[in-house]
């Protein structure tokens, strides 16, 4: 049968590194509050005063790691797969302007709108091309650029303190083995009736001028907002439940599962995800101290540094990977290294 193996793993995050008493000195936040509150000790920016780099930019500069490391040129790929929430332009969507960056000219290129899910929803969908034969050499890259987006002043520093920039890049082929190998499981959930939870409201197609005139560029509505607390009792809650779904289908227990991954939205989450699933808190990965919420980047980038550090990838080894955000979407996949 033919199954969905990833090949290799590349990441990348802008040289501007933003410390949380880089913040003190742009809104009232503290480095205690951030740390304490979510784990967070820095993150990467991209710098616009050395132009501004769109997330087809980060995206590339992962992609070529990972081509590289599985010995393919961009010409073998057969399809992309680029997640993002902070797409480089309203359209045409990220995926194309990395296909063109790349020196392609026809291969198909697909976008996907899944905020920090983006990942989970990437992989499943790789996965059911690769098994219907639609494709076997796929690029999936999840990349964000949060930092020009986001309301840095106080008003805006629940969002502002959380968020990095970065991508992450997997190369997924579909190779023919009898063993039980590849994606095993994906439980993939989304609730719109929760949309207004985390989001951006503006430009929208659903008004009748998409840049309201009258509506000041300082307005809340052009930058993301969120209620937190909503959204952390929602992941404590939803995230233990898409797991054991997804265990199930798999048919595997905890115990056989050697690293979860989850989306580095918050370490209290993981650490609140941990205590409930009664697991070894080394068996969870956390990078979100380095790099802060990358969104669709946070999975692939700690997939990547996982990998390298040795903590995964070893023929037989089982990571699963869950998240929750925007939508909200939460999911749950689980994959097994040949
Ligand atoms: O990845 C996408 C999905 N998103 C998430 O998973 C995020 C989930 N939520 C969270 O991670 C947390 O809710 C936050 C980190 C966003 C906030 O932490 P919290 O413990 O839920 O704090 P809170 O929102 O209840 O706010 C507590 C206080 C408030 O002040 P008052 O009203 O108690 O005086 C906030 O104004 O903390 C204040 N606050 C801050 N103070 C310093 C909020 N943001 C900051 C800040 N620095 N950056």
């Amino acid at each position: 049968m033919i199954q969905s193996i990833i090949k290799s793993s590349g990441m990348f995050v802008p040289p501007n590194l933003v410390t949380n008493h880089d913040l003190e000195k742009i809104l009232d936040t503290s480095d205690e509050w951030i740390k304490q509150r979510t784990g967070i000790e820095q993150r990467f920016w991209i710098d616009p005063e050395e132009g501004v780099t769109g997330s087809s930019d980060l995206g590339f500069e992962a992609s070529k790691t990972a081509l590289k490391t599985a010995g393919w040129k961009a010409e073998d790929l057969d399809f992309i797969i680029f997640a993002t929430l902070s797409p480089d332009i309203m359209f045409p969507g990220s995926g194309c302007l990395l296909q063109a960056k790349l020196g392609l000219n026809s291969t198909p290129a697909l976008d996907i709108r899944q905020q920090c899910t983006g990942f989970l929803y990437g992989l499943a969908t790789a996965d059911a091309y690769i098994k219907t034969g639609l494709a076997s050499k796929i690029l999936f890259v999840g990349a964000e650029v949060h930092s020009t987006g986001m309301d840095k002043s106080t008003r805006g520093r629940d969002i502002t303190v959380i968020f990095g920039d970065g991508a992450g890049a997997l190369c997924i082929e579909g190779i023919e083995t009898n063993d039980k190998a590849g994606v095993l499981a994906s439980s993939l959930h989304a609730d719109g009736n929760l949309a207004d939870a985390l989001m951006t409201e503006l430009p929208a197609s659903n008004l009748p001028v998409r840049l309201p005139p009258d509506v000041s560029l300082d307005d809340p509505r052009y930058f993301p907002v969120m209620d937190g607390s909503a959204i952390f009792k929602k992941a404590v809650r939803m995230l233990p439940q898409v797991i054991n779904e997804s265990l199930e289908k798999a048919q595997l227990d905890l115990d056989e599962i050697d690293l979860i991954i989850p989306h580095q939205a918050n370490m209290r989450i993981n650490q609140a995800l941990g205590k409930f699933l009664k697991i070894d808190e080394n068996k969870i990965f956390h990078n979100i101290q380095k790099y802060g919420n990358t969104t669709a980047a946070s999975i692939p980038i700690a997939l990547h540094e996982a990998m390298e550090q040795g903590r995964i990838g070893k023929s037989g080894d089982i990571v699963l990977f869950a998240g929750l955000g925007a939508g909200l979407t939460w999911g749950s996949v689980i994959y097994k290294f040949l």
